[in-house]
């Protein structure tokens, strides 16, 4: 996913600038926007915990890329008032790196693994009894004279985040004493950040034009942030001071990023899977051999977005394609295909998927 770099990516660009995303992020959990399952039970968390003067219990994050994980875990920090570190599942090479970090925090810290679920076998071992017992166990020696010995550890918080739930084990699943699922944000909260943003960043931008960019970001506030920094662009470039609504749909035409957010390649998956499938089921494989993409990229990039969009459905037989793909590709919706789909898509098929998807 990594080589991946499309307009509305929601994974982290070069372009994004390290810096001038963290500037864009909000430090506080009061300036956080939306994602009010997850807020609103944290701040009842971090609250107690603050008032007993204990760290917070382990966090796991879980949720489509670019959608502000990272930036709550710097928020949990934040609120209380610890140190973070930040490090990642592939980061961590060998077991002693992982103590070498652990040994390192303070009471209180929290310790941020992003894409938890690529830890080794190895690391993710040490990390179950520092999380439980904050202690690492060492054998020193071989044969008859091995001894075990513990090293204790300061008492932190884990911040765990990742795009793929199932992919965790159980037992390290099982050691987070909160949980949460990211959703994808509502427009009308995306417009609110892009309003932030536009702030922070000292542009001027109306009303509509946030609307406009806020339908366009698929949901995510990582998109939309760069999409506000395109427009930007063409605003300052055409010598105009406020961003209005032309400046915002020229841009968006121009990258190639139509009225839903997609862009070509979502449209060469919903063509194919018409075109060449009838409009599906077919398998995610089998897209993938098609389009030349990952199995992986089109699950954690492409398809969330569409699925979240109505425009895309997982079934168990595999991925079809709703009327509504039909109507934006300007295609004739064939007249069995909603005959067809109301009688294999049942609405609990995403809820199989994702159980499927913890067991995994
Ligand atoms: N709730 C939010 N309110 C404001 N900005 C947000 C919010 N969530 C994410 N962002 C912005 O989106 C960008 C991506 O967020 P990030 O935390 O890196 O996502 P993730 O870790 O889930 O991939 C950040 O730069 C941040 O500015
Ligand atoms: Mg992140």
């Amino acid at each position: 996913m990594d080589t991946y770099d499309r307009m509305t990516a929601p994974t982290r660009l070069d372009i994004d600038e390290e810096y001038s995303e963290l500037s864009l992020r909000p430090r506080r959990l009061s300036e956080y926007i939306g994602q009010k399952n997850v807020t609103e039970n944290l701040k009842v968390f971090i609250d107690a915990a603050q008032l007993r003067g204990e760290p917070l219990d382990h966090v796991l994050f879980y949720g489509p890329p670019g959608l502000g994980k990272t930036t709550l875990a710097g928020i949990i920090a934040n609120e209380m008032d610890a140190d973070l570190r930040i490090t990642s599942g592939p980061a961590i090479e060998k077991a002693g790196d992982l103590v070498a970090i652990l040994s390192n925090l303070n009471y209180k810290d929290v310790l941020f693994i992003d894409e938890i679920h690529r830890l080794n076998r190895a690391v993710e071992e040490v990390l179950y009894s520092a999380m439980e017992d904050f202690a690492i166990d060492f054998i020193v020696g071989k044969g008859p004279s091995a001894r075990s010995l513990r090293m204790s550890l300061d008492k932190f918080t884990l911040v765990g985040a990742t795009t793929r739930a199932g992919s965790l084990s159980a037992p390290l699943r099982d050691r987070f004493g909160v949980v949460s699922k990211f959703e994808m944000y509502k427009p009308e909260e995306l417009r609110l950040i892009i309003k932030r943003s536009a702030e922070t960043l000292n542009v001027q931008i109306d009303d509509e034009s946030q609307a406009e960019l806020a339908l366009r970001s698929r949901g995510t506030p990582r998109v939309a942030n760069r999409l506000l920094k395109r427009v930007r662009d063409f605003c300052q470039v055409k010598g105009s001071g406020a961003i209005n609504i032309d400046i915002t749909r020229h841009t968006l035409d121009s990258l190639g990023i139509d009225g839903l957010g997609l862009e070509a390649i979502d449209r060469a998956i919903l063509d194919l899977i018409i075109q060449r499938f009838s409009g599906g089921p077919v398998g995610i494989d089998t897209i993938a051999a098609a389009t030349g993409e990952e199995r992986v990229t089109i699950e954690d990039v492409y398809e969330p977005y569409m699925i979240q969009a109505g425009l895309l459905h997982r079934t168990q037989k595999g991925r079809i394609v709703s009327d509504k793909a039909y109507l934006h590709l300007g295609l004739p919706v064939p007249e069995s295909a909603a005959a067809f789909q109301t009688s294999i898509f049942a609405p609990e098929d995403e809820a199989a998927h994702e159980r499927e998807d913890c067991n995994e």
